[in-house]
Parts: C-alpha cells; sequence; structure tokens
C-alpha cells in the first residue's frame, strides 16, 4: 500500500513539472507573440507618421488617410467652387465630399492647359461634380467650349459588374441642365458613348476627362479622340487606380505603343501629358 502510494505521488510530481514547463513554454511564446504584435502595430504607425495617435490626421477617404498639406489650404478658389458644387444637390451626393483631392487634380490640369488649344471634354458626368468646380472657375474656360458627354440616364449602356453602387438609370438631364444655365460656355451632350461622339463639334481637345468608370467605352473613346488631343493636352482618368482591374487593363492597352506616361495619385486618379 505504502508502496503504492509512493509511486503515484512520483506520478503526479512528475505530471506537475510537464505541466508547469509547458505554461512557462506558452508563457514564454505569448509574451515574444504579444511582443511581436507591439512592435509590428508600432511599424505600421510609423508607417503612416503616427498620425492616428498623434491626432494629426488632415484628410482620411478616397483610399487614403494622411497628416499632409491638404491642396483646399492652399488654393481658396478651389474650395469655393468645390463647396459651391454641392448646393442643391441630392443628399447621396454629398458623400462625395471626399473627392477634394480630384477636384485639386482637375482644377490645376485645367490650369495648365490655359495655352493649350482646344475644347475641354468630360465622358461621364452625372451631376457634374468636378465640372461645375471647373467652370465656376471662370477663367479656366476662357476662349474654349467645356462638353459635358453623357447619357443622364438614357438605357442603352451596361455597367453591369463595373459599379457597384449606381446603376446611372435616373433621368437627371433637365436638372443637371440646370445646375449650368450660368455657364454659356457649358454644353451638354446626351447620349451613349462611345456612339454619341459623332456629335461632339470639338475639332481640337485641351483637356480630356474619362469618368465612366468602365474600361471599354473609355478605350472605345481614347481610340475614337486621341488624335484631337492637342500635344501639351492633358486625358485625365478618374477611376485608373480604383477598384477597376479591367479598366486598367483597357487603358494600358491602349497606350502601349504610345509614346505617353501615366502620372498615377494615391487616392486612385491618373493622367498623361500629350506629347
Ligand atoms: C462616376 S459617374 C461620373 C461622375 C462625374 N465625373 C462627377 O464629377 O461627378 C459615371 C457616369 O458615366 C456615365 N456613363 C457610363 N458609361 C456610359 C456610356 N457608355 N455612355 C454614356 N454615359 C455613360 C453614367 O451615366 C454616369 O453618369
Amino acid at each position: 500500500m505504502l508502496k503504492s502510494s509512493v509511486h503515484f505521488s512520483l506520478v503526479f510530481k512528475k505530471m506537475g513539472y510537464r505541466v508547469r514547463n509547458t505554461l512557462v513554454r506558452l508563457k514564454r511564446s505569448f509574451i515574444i507573440h504579444i511582443g511581436y504584435r507591439v512592435f509590428s502595430i508600432f511599424k505600421i504607425l510609423s508607417d503612416i507618421e503616427l498620425n492616428i495617435l498623434i491626432n494629426t490626421k488632415t484628410f482620411q477617404g478616397d483610399g487614403i488617410i494622411t497628416s499632409n498639406f491638404l491642396p483646399i489650404n492652399y488654393d481658396p478658389s478651389l474650395s469655393e467652387s468645390f463647396d459651391n458644387t454641392f448646393d442643391n444637390l441630392p443628399e447621396d451626393q454629398l458623400r462625395l465630399k471626399k473627392i477634394i483631392w480630384r477636384a485639386h487634380i482637375v482644377t490645376a490640369s485645367a490650369h495648365f492647359v490655359s495655352k493649350i488649344k482646344g475644347d475641354f471634354v468630360e465622358l461621364g458626368v452625372n451631376w457634374g461634380i468636378l465640372a461645375h468646380t471647373i467652370s465656376s472657375q471662370s477663367k479656366l474656360l476662357e476662349n474654349r467650349n467645356f462638353f459635358l458627354v453623357d447619357a443622364f440616364g438614357l438605357p442603352g449602356f451596361s455597367m453591369k459588374g463595373q459599379h457597384k453602387i449606381h446603376s446611372y438609370r435616373e433621368d437627371i438631364y433637365a436638372e443637371v441642365k440646370l445646375r449650368f444655365e450660368f455657364e454659356p460656355r457649358v454644353k451638354l451632350i446626351r447620349g451613349v458613348i462611345p456612339q454619341v461622339l459623332s456629335l461632339l463639334p470639338s475639332k481640337e481637345i485641351a483637356f480630356l476627362l474619362v469618368d465612366l468608370n468602365h474600361g471599354l467605352p473609355e478605350r472605345q473613346s481614347l481610340e475614337y479622340l486621341w488624335e484631337r488631343i492637342q500635344p501639351g493636352g492633358i486625358v485625365y482618368f478618374d477611376d485608373y487606380g480604383q477598384d477597376f482591374p479591367e479598366l486598367r487593363v483597357e487603358i494600358d492597352s491602349f497606350l502601349q505603343y504610345k509614346n505617353e506616361k501615366l502620372l498615377i495619385f494615391p487616392t486612385g486618379q491618373a493622367i498623361l501629358i500629350k506629347q
């Protein structure tokens, strides 16, 4: 009896050692794991310049978070015209206030081409947030017209699988026209792209904005209009770096044999200055 109880106590002791050793090992690897996590979080935070922790974030939206200087603070006319573009827009459009960097890119581009001959043309207008921001800075449209081309709710084109939120089937033509009633240089062309481009009177284009969220008609439009874009003229792609991989393939394959380079922005847009 005594012999077997000694034997059991030895077995328990051994088991106790094992359990303790395992716990010590687990504790050690847990500490290492936590340490690693803290380190990696620290690394991530330093990548974004610790802007969340020290709360110096200046902008969050359109795919970026930054503590950098905002263009809206650099250009008071941009901030005023961008604010005005949202006057009387439907509530759901107000979420697009986050596209301020795009407004900066297009108004700066419009300024860059001020000495280039030709019209401005936008393909894909919807409520005209970008077009309104440009046209309300009157000096950007001196001596040229600005053609806004869109179906404005007409059927006849497919956005299936290309745009996750909107189908753009609402007839907003009259309302968009009203938004530009005091801008005689802005003219709407309604129809399906690329077919409706035959109605575009511009022989020379200084600035082409492409915002169809759909690769195929964007590429077809580029093919149709390329010769009219003047050397030094700018093409702006609203969605090049956004979640539209098929669109990138179309644009890249169009540019493949052209001696052109894209400048791509972290907010997902791209521009090229035609050589
Ligand atoms: C993202 S919205 C344009 C937003 C606009 N650039 C702005 O500043 O608010 C895309 C527009 O492209 C138009 N669209 C897309 N594919 C089209 C096509 N094949 N023909 C005509 N319009 C098209 C839609 O009707 C929609 O209004």
